[in-house]
């Protein structure tokens, strides 16, 4: 179990805000979603700068591309130290992507079906497998080419959980604490109920990035699920000092 299981998504469209919201939230985190609005304008660049300031990286890339792309922007990413990266739930992807992550310490998490797609989506595809049993189906084609975990809402991560095991690390978004904005989330569940489902992280956004005081809004998830004392304390570098 982590000690402190929050990552900030950093849905941000300038360096300089990412920079603020890192700085702002100082110890009250120090793992957060670089995803693709951010990277378009900050790219790895920015990605070593908060590696290089002692905090972790999730790097929500959605890879999907032929085996070979896969395997090689892998490698590249891997090799900067991100500690997870996303990647398309299909096989030709997720083992181009472990091959290419090698012995290296980053690890892989697999988007089964996106949660905005429906059935409809699904048919466009040229698929009629109802949702669930397509998430069951690539969560064991997940676990079977050798991929860490699984993206998935708080709604799923139980049934998740049953079918990959208890190795398999769920990384769940759509959080919020009781009584806090949902904005366009629709399925929430709390920080709370998301955990005792079985999730290992919780991704969370708007509750923490538009919050007036960004660290105590991290303080008040962390206590609501009993962490708040156990929670990481991020080395002081000169570089995090200035963060
Ligand atoms: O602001 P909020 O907490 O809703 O942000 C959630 C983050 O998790 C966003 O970066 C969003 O893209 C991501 N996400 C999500 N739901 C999913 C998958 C990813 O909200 N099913």
């Amino acid at each position: 179990m982590n000690d402190n299981p929050l990552i900030i998504a950093l849905d941000v469209d300038t360096i300089e805000e990412a920079r603020r919201l890192v700085g702002a939230i100082g110890d009250g985190a120090n793992f957060y979603k670089v995803g693709m609005e951010l990277y378009a304008v900050a790219g790895m660049a920015f990605v070593q700068e908060l590696l290089g300031r002692g905090r972790r990286v999730f790097l929500d890339l959605k890879l999907y591309d032929i085996s070979e792309t896969v395997k090689r922007a892998t490698r590249q990413i891997a090799r900067c130290g991100v500690t997870f990266l996303t990647v398309h739930g299909s096989k030709a992807v997720m083992r181009a992507a472990v091959e290419g992550r090698g012995d290296s310490a980053t690890r892989l998490l697999a988007v089964t079906v996106l949660t905005s797609f429906d059935q409809d989506d699904l048919a466009d595809l040229g698929f009629s497998t109802p949702v669930s049993d397509l998430v069951a189906l690539r969560v064991r084609n997940a676990v079977a080419s050798g991929i860490d975990g699984i993206v998935c809402s708080a709604l799923e991560v139980a049934k998740v959980r049953e079918i990959g095991g208890p190795g398999l690390k769920l990384v769940t978004p759509g959080v919020r604490s009781a009584g806090a904005a949902t904005g366009d989330q629709k399925r929430v569940a709390t920080p709370a109920e998301a955990i005792e489902a079985g999730a290992d992280y919780l991704v969370i956004g708007r509750q923490v990035t538009r919050a007036a005081d960004p660290q105590a809004a991290c303080e008040k998830i962390l206590s609501e699920i009993g962490r708040a004392s156990h929670r990481e304390k991020i080395p002081q570098t000169e570089s995090t000092k200035e963060a």
